[in-house]
């Protein structure tokens, strides 16, 4: 379990990520939870074999099907907020690397010299004015991905250099999100994909936020991973000292919007906050809202001074899969002191990750493999995590995902 040496604050920003009204009905629903010790649930209980987990050739599948095609969150536009800004990141087996060009466009390509294939630029952030050079015969390429230079070229022999420029992927921002179609020459709809929940993510204004830090988790197979995510239901028990000292368990609100949800989970400040008269409701301090963006990304925060964007994404294998956290700042720190609590805020929440969540979810994995050919059981309350692997099987039968919003 996580040291507690710190409890976070909540900081309200007053963000109006939700307006009043919307806000209010939310904190309705949750209050009634609260009284009735209820939660907003599916229909029944679902079973999923083991092998769903387990099986590789499911999990090429859901690459090949899903992840190469859809439009996928990979990071957050303030971690490449400036001309030259550059991010590069392994997503799904694939080296891709983003950049801003002089134009302010952010474009995606492969990260791979069109040489002999080296990986053009290590792993991370950085900023590069003029382009990027290659590392194993200095060949040279612009932030658009045009090869601009060949050292030698007198001995190197004839070619045309503009069919060996950069690999371009489609890439979108929307609402301070990055999305990319890992398939070259695929185009994305990124509007038609988000949908009714976009206007949700444009109110969040993270393009108006302060990148802070990003941190990087590795973890098990990705819906492994994902199913802790979608749930309160596990606050109490694996979360004692950490989450659940701020969050009810297994108190929550889910709405729908196309493949995409926002859970809300009640505050523990909500407690004396419902016995007030309503005006002094302050939705802000008392709701934990939370949207998560399918396959892979949680936002979490909405109102407060502070969001925090965890981008999971499978890794090589069915096995591993990889988190970006980030938070962003709608104010950047003014003292020392300020610096030094967002600091620990941040670490906070990234350890009671790590300590508590993707060490449970590593066990997970390791007892799924032991029982290969049983199954799991998928409550009512834990109607997110049901939601999204219906919205997966929809995606790998070539069904439509659920159009309309649901709520
Ligand atoms: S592989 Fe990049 S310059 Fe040769
Ligand atoms: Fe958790």
């Amino acid at each position: 379990m996580t040291a507690i040496d710190h409890v976070p604050q909540y900081l309200a920003g007053g963000h109006a990520a939700l307006t009043r009204d919307e806000a209010m009905a939310i904190m309705d629903r949750l209050v009634e939870h609260l009284r009735n010790g209820t939660t907003d649930q599916a229909a029944a209980p679902l079973e999923i074999p083991i092998s769903y987990y387990l099986d590789p050739e499911q999990w090429q599948r859901e690459v090949t099907e899903v992840f190469y095609k859809i439009p996928l969150p990979v990071c957050t536009s303030a971690e490449v907020a400036q001309v030259g800004d550059y991010k590069a990141l392994r997503v799904v087996g694939k080296e891709i690397i983003l950049v801003r060009g002089r134009d302010g466009h952010l474009r995606a390509m492969l990260n791979v010299c069109r040489h002999r294939a080296m990986k053009l630029v290590p792993e991370g952030c950085g900023n590069s004015r003029r382009g990027f050079v290659c590392q194993y015969h200095a060949w040279s390429y612009d932030h658009e991905g045009r090869l601009t230079g060949v050292p030698g070229e007198d001995t190197f022999g004839e070619f045309e250099k503009d069919d060996y420029g950069l690999v371009r992927l489609a890439c979108e921002e929307r609402a301070g999100i990055v999305y990319v179609c890992l398939t070259p020459g695929r185009e994305m709809d990124i509007d038609a994909w988000l949908g009714p929940v976009l206007p949700y993510l444009e109110a969040l204004e993270l393009d108006k936020c302060t990148h802070f830090v990003t941190k990087e988790l590795p973890g098990p197979n990705w819906k492994v991973t994902l199913d802790g995510y979608l749930e309160s239901y596990h606050f109490g028990a694996l979360h004692p000292n950490t989450v659940a000292l701020t969050n009810h368990a297994n108190r929550a609100t889910n709405d729908r919007f196309g493949p995409h949800v926002r859970n809300v989970f009640a505050l523990r400040t909500l407690d004396a906050m419902m016995d007030k008269p309503r005006e002094e409701w302050d939705p802000a301090v008392a709701m934990g809202l939370v949207y998560w963006i399918f396959p892979g990304m949680s936002i979490a925060g909405g109102m407060r001074e502070r969001t925090v964007i965890s981008i999971m994404l499978p890794g090589d294998s069915w096995g591993e899969s990889m988190t970006w956290q980030t938070t962003l700042l709608r104010t950047p720190p003014q003292t020392e002191e300020q610096m030094t609590e967002a600091e620990k805020t941040a670490e906070w929440f990234f350890a009671a990750f790590r300590d508590e969540d993707y060490t449970a979810q590593t066990d997970v994995q390791n007892g799924l493999q032991s029982i290969p050919d049983k199954h799991m059981i998928i409550g009512r309350n834990e109607i997110a995590v049901q939601y999204a692997h219906d919205t997966l099987a929809r995606l790998l039968d070539g069904r439509p995902v659920h159009g309309e919003r649901t709520i």
